[in-house]
């Protein structure tokens, strides 16, 4: 089926889950595109989506929908198991993807993705969510402008009670949006990791994973990321010599918190409280205020622009190979009980 130019990109969504009701919805929403097939194989959640969405023609699989021809753009929102199969199925139809996290299970998929997308001259994009929302784009400005000074560390906690994942260990589940986060806002990749893990649920899938990333310059990064937590926790600080940043993303009245903090060490011997504030000067906090917009909805906007431009996406097929990279890396670290790994 063609299309002009000023047609509308036609979408189809697979997987209409706990994620992919969101994805059907802000597609629904979005300009320059309208939701023209969704895919579900559970009967049940297929009529659901279908009461809600009238307009969409619903098939019970991915392949049905796309041996269709409806589709031009494709939304995939399946279990993570089942992203490889589902890149290859667009990529046979000649489709556009937005491909959920995590984008790939190994660094051979998701570089035969790449190939693939890039030879087909078809748009790949990583659903990293997080790199569209407007705290983590205020972090990025502030690091990349140097007004955190020298960057000195980042710790990161993202812990929950579920959502427990049968196909993966919580480190592919949940790391994908840490890392993706560091790699946006630093504009670099990790040249080592560490990980370990500790498996409570399920034989060999890790439940709770710490894990350490350095950064070209000295800069590290630390990782806690769990889903058996009495905690709902999304936090990162990011330390530099001049300004300090909390992020807690399950705060709606202060995501950012600005602490205009600083570094003057050298550090000398803790003689008096005058070395002591000579050599770590605390200073203003600050909340700024951010755009009040909806990352999954700015996210799916940007999916349609680049697809209708030929415009690169922020989170392209090489953001999520580097993604991928790193995870891979912390994966074969946690196999050999903790070992430093090289990443690159
Ligand atoms: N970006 C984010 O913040 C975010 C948040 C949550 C989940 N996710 C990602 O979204 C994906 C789905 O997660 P979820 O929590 O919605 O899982 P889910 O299990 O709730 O939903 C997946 C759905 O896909 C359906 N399905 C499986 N194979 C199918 C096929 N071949 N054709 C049609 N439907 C099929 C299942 O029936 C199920 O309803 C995962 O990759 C997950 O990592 C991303």
């Amino acid at each position: 089926m063609s299309r002009g130019k000023d047609d509308p990109l036609r979408v189809g969504v697979a997987g209409i889950g706990y994620w992919g009701i969101n994805l059907l919805r802000v597609f629904h929403e979005v300009a320059g595109c309208r939701v023209a097939a969704f895919a579900e194989c559970d009967a049940r959640k297929r009529e659901a989506a279908a009461a809600r969405y009238p307009a969409a023609r619903a098939f019970e699989s991915l392949d049905a929908m796309l041996d269709s021809g409806l589709v031009e753009a494709l939304v995939v929102a399946t279990p993570a198991e089942h992203h490889e199969a589902a890149a290859r199925a667009a990529l046979a139809r000649g489709c556009h993807l937005f491909l959920e996290k995590p984008f790939a299970l190994s660094v051979a998929s998701a570089q035969a993705m790449v190939d693939g997308f890039e030879r087909a001259g078809k748009t790949l994009m990583a659903g990293h969510t997080f790199c569209y929302n407007p705290a983590v784009e205020r972090i990025r400005e502030e690091v990349q402008s140097g007004r955190l000074g020298r960057l000195l560390y980042v710790t990161s906690r993202r812990l929950s009670l579920g959502q427990v994942r049968t196909g993966v260990n919580v480190l592919w589940n949940l790391a994908p949006h840490d890392v993706s986060i560091l790699l946006y806002c630093l504009g670099a990749v990790p040249e080592r990791g560490a990980a370990t893990g500790s498996v409570f649920l399920q034989p060999g899938l890790e439940d709770v994973v710490w894990s350490t990333l350095s950064f070209p310059g000295g800069m590290r990064a630390h990782l806690e990321l769990s889903w058996i937590s009495p905690l709902k926790v999304r936090d990162m600080v990011w330390v530099g010599t001049r300004r300090m940043i909390q992020y807690d993303d399950v705060d709606p009245a202060a995501r950012i918190r600005i602490y205009e903090n600083r570094l003057d060490g050298p550090a000398q011997a803790y003689d008096s409280y005058g070395t002591h504030l000579a050599a770590v000067r605390s200073g203003d906090v600050s909340v700024p205020t951010l755009p009040n917009e909806e990352p999954l909805r700015r996210e799916a906007a940007h999916f349609v622009g680049c697809v209708r431009t030929g415009e690169r996406p922020r989170t392209d097929g090489l953001h999520g190979l580097a993604v991928t990279r790193v995870l891979e890396g912390l994966e074969r670290s946690m196999r050999q009980g903790g070992a430093s790994v090289g990443l690159r």
